[in-house]
């Protein structure tokens, strides 16, 4: 288990360039000196410059919230990964339920892009979770073992590769598993990686805010959070931070 836990803000699509501005400033200032858990913010992709030159010199680093799995060419609309790497960008996340709902991602697709990422020099936080809160442990654990053996591409390890359990029913829920059902889940994800993966960090996400994350983040085998909407204000996401 990693010892130093990351905190990745998922900002998803929202932000201006002022609020952007804003927010990073008064979390470089609540950061300045900070010693402690891993930070990284993922804005939309129209702030990561602005972002890249604002937490320069910080604890902070940069990710993306997806990214193409080619590289160049006549592909109106993606990012690629090495545009990403060039502006900054040490990590993307990728698999997040909302690209496997609104963009139809499936794991083979989210297999190449981890490929592109690697390739590129990025970190990836893979995202698996099932959608359904009323399935047993045996109906969740099939859903996570499919989503790890299809969507890891060969080249991910321990050092450029983090899995996120983001159940989809309580990413922005305000519902949160119980602590034995996310304890599980992180201990049977633990089994599923593969040698190379072995210690990777595997974070929790999905409602996480100011007032449960110091009682997820303590559970065994937490080794971060991926967190959205409350990442989108300093001091809660300061906060998250802290007790981390
Ligand atoms: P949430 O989102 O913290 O708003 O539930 C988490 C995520 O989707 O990564």
């Amino acid at each position: 288990m990693a010892t130093v836990k990351l905190i990745a803000a998922n900002w998803k699509m929202n932000g201006r360039v002022g609020a952007a501005k804003t927010l990073v400033a008064a979390l470089k200032k609540g950061l300045a000196g900070h010693k402690g858990a891993a930070v990284l913010l993922c804005p939309p992709s129209p702030l990561l410059s602005q972002v890249a030159e604002q937490i320069k010199g910080s604890v902070m680093e940069l990710g993306a919230q997806d990214c193409s799995q080619r590289n160049d060419g006549a592909y109106t609309g993606d990012v690629s990964a090495p545009m990403l790497r060039d502006i900054g960008c040490s990590t993307v996340i990728l698999g997040h339920s909302e690209r496997r709902a609104y963009h139809r991602e499936d794991d083979s697709l989210i297999a190449c892009k981890m490929r592109a990422a690697h390739r590129a020099g990025l970190k990836v936080i893979l995202c698996v979770g099932e959608k359904d809160a009323g399935l047993d442990s045996a109906q969740r654990e099939a859903i996570i073992k499919i989503q790890l053996s299809n969507g890891l591409a060969a080249s991910a390890n321990a050092t450029n590769t983090v899995i996120a359990y983001e159940p989809v029913w309580a990413i922005g829920s305000g519902l949160v598993p119980t602590a034995e059902q996310i304890i599980a889940v992180h201990a049977y994800i633990a089994t599923c990686l593969p040698p190379s993966m072995k210690g990777a960090r595997v974070l929790y996400g999905g409602s996480v805010n100011a007032k449960n994350a110091a009682s997820i983040l303590k559970l065994s085998g937490v080794d971060g959070a991926l967190v959205g909407g409350a990442s989108l204000k300093a001091d809660d996401f300061l906060t998250i931070i802290a007790v981390a």
